[in-house]
C-alpha cells in the first residue's frame, strides 16, 4: 500500500510555531514518527509539505494512480480552500483529513472544513499520533475492497 502524507501552511514551522497548541516537536519530528510507524505497518509512506495552495492541488493530482490513499492536514486551506475539496473529488483517492489540534475547540473560523465532505474519516486533537489513526483508517479502507 502507498500512501502519500501532505501537510499545508505553516506546517514546516512545527515546534516554533505556537507550541502550546501544536507541541515542541518539529516537523521532522512529525516525519519520522509517521515514517515508523509505516514501517511498521508495512506501508509505503510518501511526504508533501506546501505553504502554496495551487502547489497542494498539483500534488493531488498527481497521486492519480500512485497512492492508495492520502493522509492530509489541509492546515488554514481546510477552513478556505475549495480547490483542495475539489482536487481530492477529481482523483477519487480515499482521504483523511487531520487536525493535530482540536479544531473543535477552537475560533469560529476553524469550524468550517470544506475538505471534510471529500474524506473518508477526520481525525483531530490527536497530535502527531492522529496521523498514524489516519494511517490505518486508509488501510481498512484499502483492506476492505
Ligand atoms: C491545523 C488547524 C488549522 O485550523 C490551522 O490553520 C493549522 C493547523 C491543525 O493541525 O490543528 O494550520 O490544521
Amino acid at each position: 500500500m502507498k500512501l502519500l502524507v501532505i501537510n499545508g501552511p505553516n506546517l514546516n514551522m512545527l515546534g516554533i510555531r505556537e507550541p502550546e497548541i501544536y507541541g515542541k516537536d518539529t516537523y521532522e519530528d512529525l516525519i519520522k514518527l509517521v515514517s515508523d510507524a509505516a514501517d511498521k505497518m508495512n506501508v509505503h509512506v510518501d511526504f508533501f509539505q506546501s505553504n502554496h495552495e495551487g502547489a497542494l492541488v498539483d500534488r493531488i493530482q498527481q497521486a492519480y494512480g500512485v497512492y492508495q490513499g492520502i493522509v492530509i492536514n489541509p492546515a488554514a486551506y481546510t477552513h478556505t480552500s475549495v480547490a483542495l475539496l475539489d482536487a481530492v473529488k477529481t482523483v477519487g483517492i480515499p482521504t483523511v483529513e487531520v487536525h493535530i489540534s482540536d479544531v473543535r475547540q477552537r475560533e469560529d473560523f476553524r469550524q468550517v472544513s470544506y475538505i471534510r465532505e471529500a474524506c473518508a474519516g477526520t481525525v483531530m486533537g490527536k497530535g502527531f499520533a492522529g496521523y498514524v489513526e489516519a494511517m490505518e483508517i486508509l488501510r481498512q479502507i484499502v483492506d476492505g475492497k
